[in-house]
């Protein structure tokens, strides 16, 4: 471990000695970008999670502060915050890092309208793990995931220590979404209502399996094409109504740390977690489309298992023949990013 230099980085006092050793599972998590719209809520929701055993919060600005706060909360998980120039010791040792660091989008911006500002930064942050936590399950966040995750991919194969099995785009709003969305017009519980999100993760790209659930097989016309429009631009309703102030930051959050959980339980050995997320996939790899989000059981060892995409309705065959070639325009950004 890294000395700690109290003057420099917020370091809470431990509480996880005062569980017992069985409920202490040693899974260090790192956020960066802690000290924002997402990074906040995300670092209360993890403090919750008792797969957490150590929080690390950075930020350029603000992750001492967040941290000294989020610490207070009674469960066993050190917290500690650290400052710009201490990246290094706020990675150090982590088993997880979830990167939410970037600009969100204002009205009228795409998301690859990010690209320019938060490419840099997640290559940069990404450069970073590849160096002193070469081994870390890393959970991209920024805008544009499409682009974001080659970025990632890309940095850590430059500096030899590319895993597949354990970089991972979140795209899990867009499932906790279909999942609402299709509740609130059936009126079934949103537990039941478990649309597999397939694609990437930017209006087109996002590409819902409503024909697998059975709440939403029958779906069909004008309710059929208004819902899978609001998963695909549900982000856009958040940004106009915030006018101004950002992009889904709380719902976000919640989705973060629930995948989040999910990946910390396959690590953790539970079998059966199966879940959506954007990572190097064999699918579509024959159309030049090497990252791909379906149906993915993680493991020990980060992705155990792609699953295929099972049977399509002809409307999801239409959606997933729109997704593909944006998709592969956005990937390839990335990749060129990066050469
Ligand atoms: P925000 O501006 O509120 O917070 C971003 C934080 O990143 C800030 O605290 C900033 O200081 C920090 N930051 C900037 N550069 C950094 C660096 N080099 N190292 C560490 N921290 C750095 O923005 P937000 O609302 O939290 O959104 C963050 C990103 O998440 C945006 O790109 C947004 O588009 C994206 N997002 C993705 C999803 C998704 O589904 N994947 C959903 C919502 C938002
Ligand atoms: C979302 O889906 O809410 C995020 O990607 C943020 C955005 O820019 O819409």
């Amino acid at each position: 471990m890294f000395a700690r230099n109290a003057s420099r980085a917020f370091v809470a006092p431990s509480a996880s000695r005062l569980f017992s050793s069985s409920s202490a599972r040693q899974t260090k998590v790192t956020v960066l970008g802690a000290g924002g719209g997402i990074g906040q809520p995300l670092s209360l929701l993890l403090k919750t999670d008792p797969l957490v055993s150590n929080l690390s919060l950075y930020d350029i600005r603000g992750a001492q502060g967040v941290a000294a706060d989020v610490s207070h909360v009674d469960t066993a998980s050190e917290v500690n915050g650290y400052p710009m120039e201490n990246l290094d010791e706020a990675l150090d040792g982590t088993k997880v890092v979830v990167i939410p660091a970037g600009v969100p989008r204002k009205p009228g911006m795409t998301r690859d309208d990010l690209f320019n500002t938060n490419a840099s930064i997640v290559r940069d942050l990404a450069a970073a793990v590849a160096r002193v936590a070469p081994t870390a399950n890393i959970l991209v966040i920024s805008n544009p995931v499409n682009s974001t995750v080659p970025i990632v991919a890309a940095t850590l194969d430059k500096a030899g220590v590319f895993d597949p099995a354990r970089l991972f785009g979140v795209t899990t709003l867009d499932v906790v979404r279909a999942s609402r969305f299709l509740s609130a017009i059936t009126g079934a519980s949103p537990a039941d209502c478990n649309v597999p999100v397939v694609g990437g993760h930017s209006g087109p790209t996002i590409v819902p399996l409503l024909s697998q659930v059975p709440q939403g097989k029958s779906l069909q016309g004008e309710s059929y094409d208004k819902l899978v429009h609001r998963i695909q631009f549900g982000g856009d309703e958040v940004v106009k109504a915030k006018d101004g102030a950002g992009s889904a930051t709380l719902s976000m959050a919640y989705a973060g740390a629930k995948f989040t959980n999910s990946l910390l339980r396959g690590l953790a050995g539970e079998k059966g977690v199966v879940t959506p997320t954007f990572v190097k996939s064999p699918l579509f790899a024959d159309k030049g489309i090497d990252f791909f989000s379906s149906l993915v059981e993680l493991g020990v060892n980060g992705v155990e298992k792609i699953h295929p995409l099972g049977p399509l309705s002809a409307s999801e065959e239409k959606l997933l023949e729109a997704c593909l070639p944006e998709l592969k325009k956005n990937i390839e950004k990335g990749k060129a990013f990066v050469a």
